[in-house]
Parts: C-alpha cells; structure tokens; sequence
C-alpha cells in the first residue's frame, strides 16, 4: 500500500473508533496535517451525529467548515472526548513528535482538553527512539537566537524555518540531530527556556490509543 493508502485506513479506523460515542452535544478535538485531513473528510459524512469540533489550526478549521462541520472555540465547551490527531514519529509508550506542519502549540492546547487523545499514522511514522524527525520549537520571534543557544547547549542543532510564522504569529526552530532518551523530561526541559512557547514533544501527555497502518491492515496499540 502507498503511504496514502495507509493514511487513509487509519482514518477510516478512526471514524470507526469513535463512532459509537457520538452524541448530538459531542465536540471532537480535530488536529492539523494530511492524515488529520483525511480523517476530517471521511467525518464529514457523521456532521450531523454531533455537535461541532475544535480545530488545532486555521487550516484543519477551514476544512471543517468547508464540509458544514461547526467550529467552535475552544474556551466556549468544556473537556472534549476525543482528540484525533496525527504524529511525524510515535515510540512504543505513545510518546510523539509533532508539529511538523507548525500548529504544535494549538494542537497541544486542544490535546490536554480532551479525554482521549488518537493518533492516527502511517507505519513509516513508528520508531524505538524519537529524534530522528527534526524537533520543532516554537519561539517568541524576538527570543529566537536566545533559545537557539540554548538549544546547542542541549546538543541540538537548531534550524530556523524561515518565511514560516504559527497561527499564533510566532517562528520555529527545528531541532536537527537530537535523539531523545527521556522524552517526558525533555520536553519539560525545552518548556522552561524562556521564549519558548512550547516544543513538539508529546510525551507528558501522549496518545491514549494509536492507530498505525501498515500493510497487514490496521494495528490497534495503547501504550507498553
Ligand atoms: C502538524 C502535525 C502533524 O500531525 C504531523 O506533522 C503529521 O502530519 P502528516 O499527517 O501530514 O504526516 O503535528 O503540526
């Protein structure tokens, strides 16, 4: 199967996954990138089965808007039951790196609302030690070079996106040649250098279930 193949059965698992939950009041927490695209494609088809969703970005917000699907702010409901979500690497504790696609702040926001958080990846994405896919970090602009420094104290070798600015007019530093070890103690690490707004480290919260698709079909795995 292509790699979009696989992207697509993971999505579909997911609409299967949540399905029997929904409720005409249910909001569903929605991520940001090609696998959480597809997944919001195949819930058009259920919009009228629950309430609205919370999107992760201005992107993932336009899709749903685009198939009738209501958006909703976050800080008008309350803990969401779900939030689906796709990942650049997944370990074995469900641990991940995200933000690949810049909205890792939002999506990290719209995670720690929600009850249960379902990742959704390609068999490519699944790996034994985070790193190898670069470590984003989101930055104040003005705090950029400061947390640069800090980041090659760290051993890392962090790379500016340039002409890229997050939904929340911020800039990211992607963090090159990082394996990571201890992930929940990292991404807390990252956290307390001031002028970072947050790093792509799901560790402190990881996914509760992950859907990985591979050529044998879609595996159903929680965390070891
Ligand atoms: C965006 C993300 C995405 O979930 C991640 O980059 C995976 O994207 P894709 O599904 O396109 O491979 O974190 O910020």
């Amino acid at each position: 199967m292509t790699q979009d193949e696989l992207k697509d059965a993971v999505a579909a698992a997911a609409i299967d996954e949540i399905r029997p939950h929904l409720a005409r009041d249910t909001v569903l927490g929605i991520g940001t990138g090609s696998t959480a695209s597809r997944f919001i494609d195949r819930l058009a088809e259920l919009r009228l089965d629950f309430a609205g969703a919370v999107a992760s970005s201005e992107a993932s917000a336009k899709r749903l808007r685009d198939h009738g699907i209501d958006v909703l702010e976050l800080n008008s409901v309350g803990t969401l039951p779900f939030y689906i979500d796709g990942a650049d690497e997944v370990n074995a504790h469900l641990h991940m790196i995200k933000g690949g696609g810049g909205a890792l702040t939002r999506e990290k926001i719209v995670a720690a609302c929600s009850q249960r958080f379902i990742c959704i990846a390609d068999a490519s994405k699944r790996v034994e030690r985070l790193g190898n896919f670069p470590l984003p970090v989101e930055v104040i602009p003005m705090a950029r070079s400061y947390v640069a420094r800090e980041l090659v104290k760290l051993g890392a070798d962090p790379v500016y996106r340039e002409g890229v600015v997050t939904d929340n007019g911020n800039q990211i530093l992607d963090c090159f040649e990082f394996p990571i070890d201890d992930p929940v103690a990292m991404e807390a690490r990252l956290n307390g250098i001031v002028g970072v707004v947050t790093n792509g480290l799901f560790a402190a919260r990881g996914a509760d279930v992950l859907l990985l698709g591979t050529d044998q079909g879609v595996e159903r795995l929680t965390p070891q």
